[in-house]
């Protein structure tokens, strides 16, 4: 029983470890090259350039 239990885990941490980790970089970079596209034009570099007090920053009293 505790040998099925160890083996199932490993397979977690293996699934966890191998597959996980290049869809979140690949999610990063599809979500650089969709703001590139449709929103830099207005908010390069997080600011905003038609309001600029809107910018994408997070507030930093929280
Ligand atoms: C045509 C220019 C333009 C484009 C393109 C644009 N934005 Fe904006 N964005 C604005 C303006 C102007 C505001 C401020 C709107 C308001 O609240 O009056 C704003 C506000 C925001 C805010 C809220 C900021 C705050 O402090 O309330 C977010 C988040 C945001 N935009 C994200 C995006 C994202 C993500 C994209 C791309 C998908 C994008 N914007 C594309 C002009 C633009």
């Amino acid at each position: 029983m505790k040998k099925i239990i160890s083996v199932l885990l490993l397979g977690v941490v293996i699934c966890t470890f191998t597959f996980n980790s290049p869809a979140l970089a690949a999610d990063a970079a599809s979500g650089a090259k969709v703001f590139n596209a449709n929103c830099a034009s207005c908010h390069t570099g997080g600011k905003n350039l038609v309001q600029a007090n809107k910018t994408l920053k997070k507030l930093s009293c929280y």
